[in-house]
């Protein structure tokens, strides 16, 4: 089975539990919470999951480099190179920007992971990293290709895989997501739970939260997320043709550039450590629990209704954009 193909990264299965404190504040729902901040590897995220499956082919394949790509601060990033150092093999990652003399946040982290950097000016999304597999396989190098964000048909089972997982979960608790939040950027783990869904009957609305706007590859995100899913459904026999429809995205919380933090995000980062001691990232997840809460205040989901907000990790960002939590 094509789900079995992994090696074993993370602390699986994350915990699933009920917020009190949030719950009684956005009083007619009842809000629960899946802990893939929890997923360890660097400190956890969703990228795990990911890298369960991407290793174990590029250990088929017999590599012993990975290379990959994104911003300074990408948390896929910190967790390829964790992925490697445990893997013994190199990791090179092709970050936008120029080095600084200062490194935080996942930069310190992916530093300290061993990875090597190519600094790229205005590329997080790993434009040029054919050209750096070239340059490396001439030295020698075996190198496997990890796209932006981890996210294909091989990474994206992860995701299908944790729909396994939750659905396992929600029976044994013997209760029913109607919602269910999380935030898409590459596309990966969006593709990964609309396949798990339908292969696993999850009974539950999918709010995969926009978080940037721009083009991957010439595809909007949705484009991108859809052509994960009607590429990747063979490896499972799904035999849907999916459409874009199939794939929508909730999109309006996405306005600001990505990695430009607001009020919007510090007030969920706010919401979650006060309310429940839980520290969401100020990129990806702030934004699409800021989402969340507005959808609920606003009474865009019906009430009385059990919603699950998917934690995707990212705590390291945090310390990178200290300036703007603390003022
Ligand atoms: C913390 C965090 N949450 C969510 C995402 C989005 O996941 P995906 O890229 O699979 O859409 C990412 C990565 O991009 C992330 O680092």
């Amino acid at each position: 089975m094509i789900l079995d193909k992994k090696v074993s990264l993370g602390f699986l299965p994350t915990p699933l539990h009920y917020m009190k404190n949030l719950s009684k504040k956005y009083n007619g729902y009842n809000i629960y919470i899946k802990r893939d901040d929890q997923t360890g590897l660097a400190s956890g995220g969703n990228k795990t999951r990911k890298l369960e499956y991407l290793l174990y082919e590029a250990k088929e394949l017999n590599c012993d480099t990975l290379i990959t790509a994104g911003a300074q601060q990408s948390n896929h990033c910190r967790q390829t190179a964790a992925a490697a150092a445990v893997a013994g093999m190199e990791c090179h990652l092709m970050l936008d920007g120029t080095d600084s003399e200062k490194y935080n946040g996942n930069l310190l982290l992916s530093h300290l992971l061993g990875a090597k950097f190519h600094f790229n000016e205005g590329k997080r999304k790993g434009e040029d990293m054919a050209l750096l597999k070239a340059e490396l396989e001439k030295k020698g190098k075996k190198c496997y290709i990890i796209p932006y964000g981890g996210s294909n048909t091989i990474g994206m089972l992860g995701y299908i895989n944790a729909v396994k997982e939750l659905k396992q979960q929600l029976n044994e608790l013997n209760l029913k997501a109607d919602y269910i939040f999380f935030s898409s950027s590459s596309g990966g783990t969006q593709a990964g739970i609309t396949l798990g869904k339908d292969l696993f009957e999850l009974n539950a609305q999918l709010m995969p939260v926009s978080i940037d706007k721009s083009e991957t590859n010439g595809l909007s995100l949705e484009q991108n997320v859809l052509q994960i899913v009607n590429e990747g459904k063979h490896q499972l026999n799904i035999k849907k043709e999916y459409q874009l429809s199939d794939v929508n995205l909730i999109k309006g919380y996405d306005d600001k550039p990505y990695g430009v933090v607001s009020e919007d995000e510090v007030f969920a980062i706010n919401e979650f450590a006060l309310s429940e001691g839980i520290i969401l990232d100020p990129v990806y997840t702030a934004r699409a629990a800021f989402g969340m809460f507005d959808m609920m205040k606003n009474k865009k989901i019906k009430e009385n209704s059990n919603v699950l907000f998917w934690h995707t990790g990212g705590l390291p960002a945090n310390f990178y954009y200290a300036d703007k939590l603390h003022q």
